[in-house]
């Protein structure tokens, strides 16, 4: 489950291919240092799920949540700039995530819990994680996870 893309186009087209096969409530957590491609991956998932290629997406920094017509609503947030549970929990994050649209979280190291490595806030538990590190100025690896209680045949692995 571990994928090496070689430029952004590359990545463009991983997302692409996973948000091809989304469904309503889907959750994927984007984890990743800055500048790893979360947020290209994102674009990618936009674009998979019926967004237009040319529509502007980038890190809902300052608005922290950012609402785009695909196939599915597709509600793409970052936690970047969150620093405290306290701030997540004001977020009313859980009426998005237990929707029936597509959920991207970038910086979603954020919503692990101190006490449990394996726990997520928000009661997240389904979801399809997504690990993106940085090899060279153009090369990342991507691995992906997921997490559900019955297994399900996401094309993306079939891909890998
Ligand atoms: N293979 C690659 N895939 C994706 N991006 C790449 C790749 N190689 C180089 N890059 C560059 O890395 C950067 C990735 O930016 P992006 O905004 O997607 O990262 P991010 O993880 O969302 O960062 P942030 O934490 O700031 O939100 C871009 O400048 C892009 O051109
Ligand atoms: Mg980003």
């Amino acid at each position: 489950m571990k994928k090496i893309s070689h430029s952004p186009e590359e990545t463009l087209q991983l997302g692409k291919f996973l948000g091809s096969s989304l469904i309503p409530g889907d959750i994927i957590l984007l984890f990743g240092d800055l500048g790893a491609g979360k947020t290209h991956l994102t674009q990618g998932i936009c674009i998979g799920l019926g967004l237009d290629p040319d529509a502007y997406i980038r890190s809902p920094t300052f608005t922290l949540i950012n609402e785009y017509p695909g196939r599915l609503p597709i509600y793409h947030i970052d936690l970047y700039r969150i620093d405290s549970q306290e701030e997540i929990y004001s977020l009313g994050l859980e009426e998005i995530l237990f929707n029936q649209g597509v959920t991207v979280i970038e910086w979603a190291e954020k919503l692990r819990t101190p006490n449990s490595s394996e726990n997520l806030m928000l009661n997240i538990e389904d979801r399809i994680e997504v690990n993106i590190k940085i090899i060279s100025d153009s090369e990342r690896e991507f691995t992906f996870n997921s997490f559900f209680p019955e297994p399900r045949t996401l094309p993306i692995f079939t891909l890998l």
